[in-house]
């Protein structure tokens, strides 16, 4: 079984930079991303590399150099999957937010609707790719949709989950740590195997089983996030005791048996995956009524609930335990640096919990847009959408952000937010001039100096 053209349902954060990649490493291959946004495909091909709908470093040159030869971008679902030998399914699995399981199971409606698409146009047999994080046994709902189709057409179904994380996706999908397919038809995973084994040394491609290998990718991201949790607790008891907590940070991770990353407190983590996914661990671990298990992922949770809540809290205490009125700017609003990615981001909750103290936020990132933070503020439904735009404004210049701020504080560690003239917006604050780093990513002795006070998680 050789590979000749491949789909991908679902142009979002995982399948645009990830078939990107495989059309650029494999040019003897036509890759063809399909999505129902129109939007979305029109930014995927728009001339202007700018304007692509994921924003991640690298990506437009690994575009650029792919799309038109053997990268496509259309809306023609149909159409691609029935041409393709192997169809990865890419698309989103959000939390449910309705019916059983409601805030914890994942919405598979997207993976269901994808299979019948996929059921009704397929011609020829195909091989069937889980790309999208999915919760064990999915595999199975997938097969008895797809072999129930009667139209004689053999679909084989692979698991190869995805451990690019945003913001380094590029570089994650050029040099992964391990390349992981789970299936149970030998030839169908040799097929796959032989799309990475184009740039992925060998020994790098693990093959598991189909129920191992979903299982592996809530675990990767449960045992991340973890750490992360980890540390922020630390934080907090280092802030009573005196401990410095990246000094703790380094001092275990120089173990070699802890290591050295994903040690840096925050203000909690966020983006489409970890929540998501620890959620979809403690789920299906209560569904087999394995509740010690359950209740032991879902502290990770807890624990980074507890984080962001904790620095708003702070903020408010510290500012005379009013921030009623006051002017707060916000510097980053995405989940992380080096993406325009804002789901689950710490401060999308850290903003809700001080406007319900009546505080207005500016917020400045310096690639998510407007609309993008007050969608995010909208679905949280606290307030109306009247009310948040009254509240919250969003600039494209972060000196104007502070013009007579109140406070600063840094939700994102983007690099250039070091790089500003602190001095200037110092001047232009109202005194005291507070700076909430929740990132840990200013010069706390510089900031003291030019008579800020400084306030970071875990010190
Ligand atoms: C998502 C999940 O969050 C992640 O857990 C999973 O591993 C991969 O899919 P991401 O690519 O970041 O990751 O999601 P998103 O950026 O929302 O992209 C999904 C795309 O699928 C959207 O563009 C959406 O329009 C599209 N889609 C969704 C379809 O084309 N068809 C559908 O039926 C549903
Ligand atoms: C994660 C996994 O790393 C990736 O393998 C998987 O495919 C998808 O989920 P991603 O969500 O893109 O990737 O970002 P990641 O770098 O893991 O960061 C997640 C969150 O944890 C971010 O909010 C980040 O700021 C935070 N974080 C990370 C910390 O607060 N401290 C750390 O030390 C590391």
């Amino acid at each position: 079984m050789k590979v000749k053209k491949i789909c991908c349902i679902g142009a979002g954060y995982v399948g645009g930079p990830t078939m990107s990649v495989i059309a650029q490493k494999c040019p003897d291959i036509t890759v063809t991303i399909v999505d129902i946004n129109e939007q979305r495909i029109a930014a995927w091909n728009d001339s202007d590399l700018s304007k692509l709908p994921v924003y991640e470093p690298g990506l437009a040159g690994v575009v650029a150099e792919a799309r038109g030869r053997n990268l496509f971008f259309s809306t023609d679902v149909d159409t691609a999957i029935a041409d393709a030998d192997m169809v990865f399914i890419s698309v989103n699995t959000p939390t449910k937010t309705y019916g059983k399981g409601k805030g914890m199971a994942a919405d598979l409606k997207f993976i269901e609707l994808c299979a019948r698409q996929i059921a009704a146009a397929s011609k020829s047999d195909k091989i069937i790719v889980e790309k999208s994080t999915l919760p064990v046994r999915t595999a199975e709902a997938l097969k008895s949709i797809l072999h129930n189709t009667g139209s004689g057409v053999n679909f084989h179904i692979l698991s190869n989950p995805e451990f690019l994380a945003e913001g380094t996706a590029i570089e994650d999908l050029h040099d992964p740590d391990r390349v992981l397919i789970g299936g149970e038809n030998a030839e169908a995973v040799q097929a796959l195997v032989d799309v990475y084994a184009s740039w992925v040394p060998r020994e790098r491609i693990l093959t598991t089983n189909l129920w191992s290998s979903e299982l592996s990718k809530l675990t990767a991201n449960a045992f991340l996030a973890q750490r992360v949790s980890s540390i922020n607790a630390i934080s907090e008891l280092c802030e009573r005791t005196g401990a410095n907590v990246d000094e703790v940070a380094r001092a275990i991770g120089t173990d070699s048996r802890i290591g050295p990353k994903f040690l840096k407190a925050s203000v909690g983590f966020g983006g489409s995956c970890f929540q998501k996914d620890i959620l979809n661990l403690v789920y299906i671990a209560r569904s087999y009524g394995l509740q010690e298990v359950a209740h032991y992922w879902e502290q990770v949770i807890t624990m980074n609930d507890h984080q962001k809540h904790r620095f708003a809290d702070n903020i408010v205490q510290t500012m005379y335990n009013t921030v009623s009125g006051k002017k707060i700017t916000f510097l980053g609003w995405a989940f992380k640096k080096d993406t325009n990615d804002t789901r689950e981001s710490a401060a999308i909750y850290v903003a809700d919990a001080l406007l319900s103290e009546e505080a207005s936020i500016v917020v400045y990132d310096p690639k998510v847009t407007a609309e993008q933070v007050y969608a995010d503020l909208d679905y949280l439904g606290t307030r109306t959408p009247a009310e948040n735009r009254r509240l919250v404004s969003v600039v494209g210049d972060p000196y104007d952000a502070a013009e007579r701020a109140h406070a600063i504080a840094v939700l994102t560690e983007w690099d250039e937010f070091k790089t500003y003239d602190w001095h200037r917006i110092k001047d232009h604050m109202m005194k005291p001039a507070f700076v909430f780093d929740g990132r840990k990513l200013l010069s706390g002795s510089k900031l003291d100096e030019l008579g800020f006070q400084y306030y970071a998680i875990g010190e």
